[in-house]
């Protein structure tokens, strides 16, 4: 046992009144008097619910952790936090990651805990928990719950959301049936766990492991194997010696920590949403990081994961191949091997005797699927403050392209006239949507990746530049313009883009201009009014009012920073 005193004797120490009030009422549970004797007490901070179907098995998962705490002599306490589920949530569940990180946040710093173990899966999750915790520092674990097992059609294997994009596609340009549509529902979702390409939920599990903030393995292991159970049990013993060690999270989150996640991200193939989540997180523990590390770090990456959306395969077949440790072990030469990790020792170390068991899946370094897997940031009077592009998603021949501006001012404006036949576009047009940046969806919503005109699907027309302030699903692809800020809301230049308005995209030299001169810019910035807010009052009504841009992780400006973890004032 630590000589340390530990953080929930605040509470559970002594023999006074306060102390009888904190005992007393946790024994009703059945916990005898040694649960108070000293050890440390693990919160297991879970995201359990029916509607984020992809986190629905943490009611099981949580008692492998709880066996793991049990084990080291630690005392287990589960307690649920908001749960952003991204298949339910309306208008988007990224309008509540923060929420949920406030949620978290106060829970773990108002309750007798010495360390937390994260329990994420769906998208946001991840990152709700990771920010929360992050701004209270204590010694703290991700268990992800795994991928779902690959999904089966008609005899082939298809990807959570990846083949939905393509299904309603072909749909639309009448080469697939509507039966057939709805026959593959069922074989793209076969077991518990979250989407199973390489979209937001599996890259943030990834981002969690490289980052150390969770045992190797993490990343692959599918929701229905064993082994995610015996990682859980691991990782609740785990977490009992990091209270021992007194190893907190700013001792992982550091910025050699974010630049291995990055250029993993890149290697990976990893989703256009870490860039915010990760800048959320470094703004919430304290580290400098900022856009242009995603472009710096990720530079000269190649992407060597053969998984959807870029490649063939699914998450499934990674883990198979070796998962995260054996992709690393690949790019360790761009890594930062003394990084330290909550296993308890460094990245070399844990990439020590790692091997890639399938090369058709994780390729080597000779035989990349992208050469450029990074984030490309671009700037220019388009997007002063910056906006992204997934290279390895993107159309190779668009990747420098002018074009002519057809413009939207709401994703309804944009649904309601795209399949119009006597809509001015064709292939070489740039579709722009305006106002579904953090403050104008609000949420910056995954409508980013606009489907194309059906007139131009039916003439086999499968990719055009496209531009938004919005996000798009880790599960798309296509040459889409991600994140450009300040947004239109916001007085952004994406707002003074008018039909007919000449862009120049230029990847190579990160470049995306509007060209219109700056007198006529100036002049319709002094026309231009702010659209009406979306929302007032309540928690949406804080939200438009507080967001920060993308280029900062759209984080709400108050809750950046790490409060850290002082036993707050008696409530007695
Ligand atoms: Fe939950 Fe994709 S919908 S991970």
């Amino acid at each position: 046992m630590t000589e340390r005193k530990l953080r929930s004797q605040a509470w559970f120490g002594g023999d006074d009144k306060d102390a009888f009030i904190h005992r007393s009422w946790m024994k009703n549970m059945g916990l005898p008097d040694d649960a108070f004797d000293g050890r440390p007490v693990i919160g297991i901070c879970n995201t359990f619910s029916e509607f984020t179907p992809c986190n629905a098995h943490f009611r099981e998962l949580v008692e492998h952790v709880k066996r793991g705490v049990l084990d080291a002599g630690g005392l287990p306490l589960e307690f649920p936090v908001f749960s952003c589920g991204e298949s339910n949530l309306r208008p988007t569940a990224m309008l509540f990651r923060n929420l949920a990180s406030m949620d978290v946040e106060e829970a773990i710093r108002g309750n007798p805990m010495d360390g937390v173990v994260l329990m994420a899966g769906c998208d946001k999750t991840t990152p709700s928990l990771m920010m929360g915790a992050a701004s209270c520092d204590l010694p703290s674990i991700v268990i992800s719950g795994g991928p779902m097992l690959n999904g089966r059609f008609q005899g082939r294997t298809i990807g959570s959301g990846t083949d939905v994009w393509k299904f309603s596609e072909e749909v639309r340009a009448g080469t697939m049936s509507r039966e057939d549509f709805m026959a593959a529902e069922a074989g793209m979702s076969r077991s518990a766990g979250h989407c199973m390409t390489m979209g937001t939920a599996s890259t943030m599990a990834t981002m969690v492991e490289a980052l150390g903030m969770a045992l190797p393995g993490n990343a692959a292991w599918p929701a229905v194997d064993a082994n995610r159970a015996r990682l859980a049990r691991m990782t609740g013993r785990r977490i009992v010696a990091m209270v021992r060690e007194d190893q907190r999270m700013s001792q992982i989150l550091t910025r050699a920590a974010f630049a291995n996640a990055i250029r993993v991200n890149a290697a990976a193939g990893g989703s256009t949403n870490a860039v915010v989540h990760l800048l959320a997180i470094a703004g919430r523990i304290g580290t400098d990081l900022t856009l242009e590390d995603w472009d710096r770090y990720g530079r000269g990456i190649p992407t060597i994961l053969d998984l959807m959306p870029s490649g063939r395969f699914l998450m499934e077949d990674f883990c198979y191949a070796g998962g995260l440790p054996a992709l690393m072990a690949e790019i360790r030469e761009h890594l930062d091997l003394g990084a330290m990790t909550v296993s308890g020792a460094t990245v070399e170390d844990n990439l020590a005797d790692v091997r890639n068991f399938n090369p058709e899946v994780i390729r080597p370094t000779g035989r990349a699927l992208c050469e450029e897997g990074g984030i490309a940031v671009l700037r220019g009077n388009l997007a002063p403050d910056g906006a992204i592009l997934k290279p390895s998603a993107a159309t190779p021949e668009l990747m420098v392209h002018s074009g002519r501006a057809v413009v939207f001012s709401s994703i309804e404006d944009f649904k309601a006239r795209i399949d119009d036949p006597d809509l001015e576009v064709d292939e070489d047009s740039v579709l722009v949507l305006q106002n579904c940046g953090p403050r104008g969806y609000p949420g910056m919503a995954e409508v980013g990746n606009m489907a194309l005109p059906r007139k131009l699907l039916e003439r086999g027309v499968r990719d055009m530049v496209r531009i938004s302030d919005a996000r798009m699903s880790g599960t798309a692809f296509g040459t889409v313009v991600l994140h450009a800020a300040p947004e239109a809301s916001a007085g952004g230049t994406l707002a003074l883009v008018r039909d007919g308005d000449v862009i120049a995209l230029d990847v190579p030299a990160r470049r995306l201009e509007l060209k219109v001169d700056a007198a006529e810019l100036d002049r319709r910035r002094a026309q231009w009014t702010a659209p009406p807010a979306r929302a007032e009052g309540g928690y949406a009504g804080l939200y438009v009012h507080t967001v920060q841009q993308a280029n900062l992780g759209a984080d709400l400006d108050f809750l950046r920073g790490n409060r850290g973890h002082e036993v707050p004032r008696e409530s007695h």
